[in-house]
């Protein structure tokens, strides 16, 4: 028998990345986002979902742009404070140590330090209540070298990507289990 926990914002796994942008001044910023997800295959999307209170939300709709970038584990304290700190107050780049690198296709910054980003263009938005949802159309995912898989991909245990668990802790993912798109046909009859 399951108890009734009402209507949270809960899902499982959730990531906690990084959003890039230029603030309306020119200057890098970033801020941490867990609601968002990849959305779309052709054009490849995803989305974020951000309060219009936030800075990155005048950013991202003056620029029409924003990067992802996926933290390591090891950034965990660093993606707090960006998620703790708004970039009005202070430049999150210097207090975190995290270096911004200007996108080569997007008017956004990125995070050398995360092993894996993606750069996006605005998409489109769509305002949901307290947040608005941004889709981003995925114009090119920049990686570290020697993170690819022999089966296929990138590996993630190599990627070690920082995962949320809503108001509560940062994790990091387990060993892995299986390959997809196939263990699942041992079950066929
Ligand atoms: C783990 C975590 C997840 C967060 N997820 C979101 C989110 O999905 N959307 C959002 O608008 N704010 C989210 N926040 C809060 C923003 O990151 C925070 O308000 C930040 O200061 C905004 O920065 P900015 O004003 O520089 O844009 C999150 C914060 C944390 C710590």
């Amino acid at each position: 028998m399951k108890k009734s926990l009402g209507p949270l914002t809960l899902a499982y796994p959730l990531p906690a990345y990084l959003i890039g942008s230029y603030d309306p001044k020119g200057r890098p910023n970033i801020m941490t986002a867990a609601w968002s997800g990849i959305v779309n295959s052709d054009p490849p999307c995803v989305a974020v979902s951000i309060r219009p209170t936030r800075l990155s939300y005048e950013s991202i709709f003056k620029n029409q742009a924003f990067t992802v970038n996926y933290p390591r584990s090891t950034l965990a304290t660093q993606v707090d404070f960006a998620g703790l700190f708004s970039g009005r107050d202070q430049d999150k780049f210097a207090a975190t140590g995290l270096t911004p690198v200007a996108s080569s296709l997007v008017k956004a910054p990125y995070v050398a330090e995360c092993p894996v980003i993606a750069e996006c263009r605005l998409f489109k938005t769509l305002e949901l209540g307290t947040h608005t949802l941004f889709v981003g159309e995925i114009l090119d995912i920049k990686a570290d070298e020697g993170l690819e898989s022999p089966q296929g991909g990138l590996d993630l245990t190599k990627v070690d990507p920082l995962v949320y668990n809503s108001g509560a802790q940062y994790h990091q993912v387990g060993p892995a289990l299986g390959k997809a798109f196939s263990i699942g046909r041992t079950l066929q009859k």
